[in-house]
């Protein structure tokens, strides 16, 4: 049996008690107590450590937090964390006034990434995504949802998610796999467009699933992308296939993705810069998670930023991801994010944390395993260097945890 005794925490966040909306999202969820014991991967007590000490054997390792806060491993729910090649040219132009659709209708954006994932070997593509997942791990992120979109091809999809795969089998991030065929039409069915949307749902959806390579599938949803129709096809044949449904939608253009997304009973509809009154209201009254992914506004260099608190009033249960992509938010981690996304949804820490933990973690299906410190749940743990969470997000860095814990394993110490 191992054993994980952390102690002396300053303050610890727990997210406990499951997925929030309104006003209980904003609930400081302190767990009254320092210690938090871990066994076999399991938190097994959490509380004063006189208290958790008597749960535990003999053997047991000790983690001294020195008086830092504890809280849930984060849970990034929607990231693109699999791909090859750098788009640091595009961004400068950006910064000279070129928009993101127009680099990407010039053959730009996503192709550019597609052509260099498509020419990439899978072990390439793999130490690639090692390097950003420690990166991840390093900043207190324990499980990260991870996109195909880069190939477009079945192979190429399949050579992602593969990919996927192998990360999520050497751990100790977890990973939470989504087929996304259809992120952009290629340039070789540019004048096939129907062509394209029966290859995805009628190939790439059964090759997917008959080797077990995504949990989910996820269509892109936009001007530029895919229509209302296109993907309300893709995603009823990935359903049908025993696929559960997540959605790009609302970023530039509000198509009623959004609606067609809640009334399919999809996880989350995910980026909502402009999300429709009525998109709002289907959110509120439905349990799909409205997933806001600000760090993808800020590195566009756009003020259209999701209307997190709008979402939050409504009843909307809200998530909040990192997007990590190498196009439209080349950002190292959620953590670096959560401090100017706060700013600018103007939410609070505590609804900021419970967004990027238990909510993220009930939008992978996973709030009974992940995302919260209760007794049952995996011990994946991040120690930051702040006495609270009001100090944690005060911190606009650096942001490294201080130590992360993933399985009841200490993976990183400070
Ligand atoms: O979520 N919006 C579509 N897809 C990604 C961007 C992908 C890219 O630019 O490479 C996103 O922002
Ligand atoms: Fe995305």
């Amino acid at each position: 049996m191992a054993e994980l005794l952390i102690y002396n925490a300053g303050q610890i966040f727990t997210a406990a008690g499951g997925p929030r909306r309104g006003a209980a999202l904003a609930e400081k969820t302190v767990a009254p107590g320092d210690a938090l014991l871990a066994r076999d991967g399991v938190i097994v007590g959490v509380g004063p450590r006189r208290t958790v000490e008597k749960l535990s054997g003999a053997d047991c390792e000790a983690l001294d937090c020195g008086g830092r806060l504890v809280t849930p491993g984060l849970v990034d729910c929607h990231t693109h964390l699999i791909y090859a090649g750098s788009r640091a040219d595009e961004y400068e132009r950006r910064l000279g006034g070129a928009s993101y659709l127009e680099i990407f209708e010039a053959g730009g954006g996503i192709h550019a990434t597609v052509r260099h994932t498509r020419a990439a070997s899978e072990d390439d593509l793999l130490a690639s995504a090692r390097r950003r997942a420690g990166v991840f791990l390093s900043h207190g992120t324990t499980t990260a949802e991870i996109k195909s979109g880069y190939g477009l091809t079945t192979a190429d999809e399949l050579k992602m998610l593969r990919v996927a795969a192998r990360l999520r089998d050497e751990g100790p991030l977890r990973v939470v796999p989504t087929f996304l065929g259809a992120h952009a039409l290629p340039p070789e069915y540019a004048d096939r467009r129907d062509d394209f949307v029966t290859l995805v749902a009628d190939e790439m959806v059964p090759a997917v699933t008959a080797e077990g390579l995504a949990e989910y599938a996820d269509v892109f949803c936009d001007r530029g992308a895919f229509n209302v129709n296109e993907t309300r096809a893709i995603l009823a044949a990935a359903r049908d296939a025993g696929l559960k449904l997540r959605l790009h939608a609302d970023e530039f253009e509000p198509l009623g993705g959004t609606e067609l997304a809640v009334e399919m009973g999809a996880a989350t509809v995910d980026h909502l810069a402009v999300v429709t009154g009525a998109g709002i209201r289907a959110l509120a009254g439905s349990d799909t998670v409205a997933v806001l992914l600000p760090g993808t506004t800020i590195f566009l260099g756009s003020s259209r930023f999701a209307p997190a608190r709008a979402l939050i009033d409504a009843g909307a249960i809200v998530a909040v991801a990192s997007d990590h992509n190498p196009g439209s938010c080349h950002a190292a981690s959620l953590r670096t994010i959560l401090t100017p996304a706060a700013t600018y949804l103007k939410m609070t820490p505590a609804e900021m944390l419970h967004a990027a933990t238990i909510n993220a973690a009930y939008s992978l299906g996973r709030a009974d395993e992940i995302g919260s410190l209760e007794p049952g749940k995996a011990a994946d743990v991040a120690v930051f260097d702040a006495a609270d969470v009001s100090e944690l997000f005060y911190d606009w860095g650096p942001t490294n945890s201080w130590a992360t814990v993933a399985r009841g394993v200490v993976i990183r110490r400070g």
